[in-house]
């Protein structure tokens, strides 16, 4: 068999199970994106970039070799400001975690405890990091601390990484505890703020805002709340200086454009000022929930990210096939998230809400769930 063939065969087999994946173009009513607070078709005022007399389309080169700016520079210095935290901005979320945890490579006697549900960008930085790493059940903090106490003595530095709101769950880590543990273990805090940056705390920074002096280490994104694209890292200089020197994916590629840093920056300030996005996100949020209810379908989540388990839908074991065929019929697109993204048995409609969502386009997402459900 040749290669292509190998590979025919292999998608024949991932259609067959009804997990093959396709690209797919935002429909007009749809609950699939991240854009929390709808600003993905703000109309920008650019002039201003013009004025800037920077590179705007492309850096050009890797920051290390011109591709920075004055206007990162600028970005950078406020949220340094905000967070007291020095900055390091990637070209996405993506390449920051997976470049942040790849570059412990270069850290004697170092193991890594990360939450069994954490972003595939957090694992593939720690496969690459080479380090032993353990996993905790999801959010339980009995577990994490079994497994520190079980091997924290064969290790001098303990690093633990997990996400303050859970892409696929919507749920919260529970951070009192594990400053708890942190005290106790003195271990390296990571944590991805990625769904909850510019949602949550009263400067936006992110559901653990309150918790930033004794986090250690946090991911943040732009390409979700901030309607851009991006991302940064923000820790102690001296882990900043060591990223810029060892993370892969920041030395190795063409730096964010400084378009995507210009929006992400405005769209920041432009929601800072504009509170009222976040009480209509809130306030579909608590409608969404409200109807579900009344259909009788739970809800774990208090987050724009509200997962419907297939097991609560459907009384019996249902294709995937089947369930992707009669979504296409819907004019409302619902993301189904399969394996390998979630475990087996953890299948789900991953609901999207937003702030430019009406009370009609929610009632007409309850339509469909109440036509779907067994
Ligand atoms: C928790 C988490 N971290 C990181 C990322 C990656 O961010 P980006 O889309 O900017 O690459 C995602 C994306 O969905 C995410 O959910």
């Amino acid at each position: 068999m040749n290669f292509f063939s190998y590979l025919n065969t292999f998608l024949e087999k991932l259609k067959s199970q009804g997990l093959f994946r396709e690209n797919k173009k935002e429909g007009k009513l749809n609950f699939i994106l991240n854009d929390y607070l709808g600003l993905r078709h703000r109309k920008i005022e650019l002039d201003k970039l013009y004025k800037l007399k920077e590179n705007l389309f492309t850096s050009s080169a890797s920051p290390l070799l011109g591709g920075y700016s004055n206007l990162k520079e600028s970005f950078c210095n406020f949220l340094k400001y905000l967070y007291k935290k020095e900055v390091l901005l990637f070209n996405t979320g993506y390449a920051a975690n997976l470049g942040c945890l790849s570059s412990l490579k270069h850290i004697n006697s170092l193991t890594i405890f990360v939450d069994k549900l954490a972003h595939a960008s957090i694992y593939d930085g720690i496969l690459l990091s080479q380090k032993p790493f353990f996993r905790f059940r999801h959010n339980d903090m009995d577990h994490l601390e079994y497994l520190l106490k079980t091997y924290s003595k064969n290790y001098k530095y303990l690093y633990v990484v997990t996400e303050s709101i859970f892409s696929m769950d919507g749920d919260i880590s529970p951070i009192k505890d594990l400053l708890i543990l942190k005290e106790k273990y003195n271990f390296v805090l990571h944590i991805d703020e990625a769904h909850a940056f510019g949602i949550y705390g009263k400067n936006l920074l992110g559901a653990f805002e309150k918790y930033k002096e004794s986090i250690d280490i946090i991911t943040i994104t732009f390409g979700k709340a901030l309607g851009s694209f991006g991302s940064a890292i923000l820790s102690e200089k001296s882990f900043i200086d060591f990223l810029i020197n060892t993370a892969r994916s920041y030395i190795y590629s063409t730096h964010i454009s400084n378009l995507n840093v210009f929006i992400s920056y405005l769209n920041f300030l432009y929601i800072r000022k504009n509170r009222n996005l976040h009480k209509k996100l809130f306030k579909n949020i608590v409608y969404f929930k409200r109807k579900l209810k009344d259909i009788k379908i739970k809800s774990i989540s208090n987050n724009p990210i509200q997962p419907i388990f297939l097991k609560d839908l459907f009384k019996s074991q249902k294709d995937f096939k089947d369930i992707l065929e009669k979504l296409k019929k819907f004019k409302v697109q619902i993301g189904l998230i399969r394996p390998p993204t979630v475990p087996k048995g953890k299948e789900r409609f991953r609901i999207s809400l937003r702030a430019d969502h009406s009370k009609k386009d929610i009632d007409e997402l309850i339509d469909i769930l109440r036509f779907l459900k067994e």
